[in-house]
């Protein structure tokens, strides 16, 4: 049994104005009519395995807006488990392990951030069930991305031996082989991140994650006990409303804050007693819509290379990303800028620049 987990607790401050706290980005149509949640959702459609209901972790403040997008996309989940409070992805990865094996069972866990996109679903296919294979017998699978740019906002995956089992390279499924995790590296500097992409071994953590639920818990009992012990207390203590499973808030309040990269995948290396960490190399599209401009970059473009959504008038506008929420926007003779339109705020920016945005977002919270 596949058990699909989506992550769903940011709050994707560069997207702003369009993603605000009691409306966060993976809850947007970004790329058209549905949400980056439902996209995410709908990508194991097809997906030949035995496949639970998704368990979706989310806060409080989102829990209706999910419950709905679940229910139109037609897989309505009947786990939705509701932090009190964010601690990062290791404690929401674990809540999830252990309600998915609640009633006994061990499924495999594919944890998926609700934020992504990839573009090319059979590729995503091909290379879910070369992992699925690696995890059935126990590994613990990362999804590397060939990366093109020294980036620091993600993980790096050093690549080693091609694994037993695996697929052969040259067979027609486009998933590559997947090999053994010889290194992890959460966020590098900047001069190490450009040393491994130099180097040619390094992929970039796709930030999905699939492994048996129990060798998850034994990982991160061995690894992060407190984080282990503040979620045991709080499932304990869990109430049940219909489809939404809302932790105990003292015990999770409790629990210490970490990443499943930083608490655990960082630390298999030092512990191969806790299982064969491997990684499947995806060429699928993948981008993780950090920012507008990676935005722009996926969408469909018309021909002057422009993105927009709503009511948009282009005079001599080209590589630009428009979009009106509630009134014409009309630009004349611009080039690479990102102009988006709510009903309480503008924002206008230099496309390059897309990376700052976050810092009017620190500046409104500061400044009130
Ligand atoms: N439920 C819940 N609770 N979800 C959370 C929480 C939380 O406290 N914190 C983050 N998430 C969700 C986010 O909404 C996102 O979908 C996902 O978990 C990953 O969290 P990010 O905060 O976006 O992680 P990151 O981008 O810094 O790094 C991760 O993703 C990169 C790829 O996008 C790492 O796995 C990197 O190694 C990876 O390269
Ligand atoms: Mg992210």
């Amino acid at each position: 049994m596949l058990q699909p987990v989506i992550l769903s607790g940011g709050s994707g401050t560069r997207l702003w104005p369009a993603s605000r706290e009691t409306y966060p980005k993976q809850l947007l149509p970004l790329t058209g009519e549905d949400s980056l949640l439902q996209i995410t959702a709908q990508r194991l459609n097809g997906f030949s395995a035995d496949i639970a209901k998704p368990i979706v972790v989310t806060n409080e403040e989102h829990r209706f807006i999910i419950a709905e997008q679940m229910r139109q996309i037609g897989q309505p989940s009947d786990r939705i488990v509701l932090e009190p409070v964010g601690r990062n992805t290791a404690p929401a990865m674990q809540l999830a392990a252990l309600i998915a094996t609640q009633e006994g069972g061990d499924p495999v866990l594919l944890v998926m951030p609700a934020d992504q996109i990839v573009t090319n679903t059979p590729a995503f296919h091909a290379a879910m069930s070369e992992g699925l294979k690696q995890a059935e017998s126990g590994a613990l699978v990362t999804f590397g991305i060939v990366p093109d740019r020294a980036e620091t906002g993600y993980g790096y995956l050093r690549t080693g031996d091609i694994m037993p089992g695996a697929s052969s390279a040259s067979s027609a499924s486009s998933a590559s082989s997947a090999r053994a995790l010889a290194a992890f590296v959460e966020k590098p500097d900047a001069a190490r991140a450009a040393e491994y992409v130099a180097s040619g071994q390094y992929l970039w953590n796709a930030g999905i994650f699939m492994m048996r639920a129990s060798v998850w818990l034994k990982a991160l009992a061995a690894l992060a006990p407190e984080i282990a012990a503040a979620c045991q207390a709080s499932v304990n203590e869990a109430r049940r409303d219909t489809d939404f499973i809302r932790v105990n808030k003292a015990a999770f309040t409790a629990c210490p804050s970490n990443s499943i990269d930083y608490a655990v995948m960082e630390q298999l290396g030092t512990h191969p007693e806790l299982g064969q960490a491997v990684v499947v190399p995806m060429d699928a599209g993948w981008s993780d819509v950090g920012a507008w401009d990676a935005l722009w970059a996926v969408c469909d473009k018309d021909s002057a290379g422009n993105v927009t959504q709503g009511d948009v008038m282009l005079e001599d506008t080209a590589d630009s990303l428009i979009f009106a929420q509630s009134r014409l926007v009309a630009t004349v003779g611009i080039k690479d800028l990102i102009v988006v339109e709510t009903p309480d705020a503008i924002m206008v920016a230099d496309k390059s620049r897309a990376q700052d945005v976050k810092k009017i977002v620190t500046r409104i919270k500061a400044e009130g």
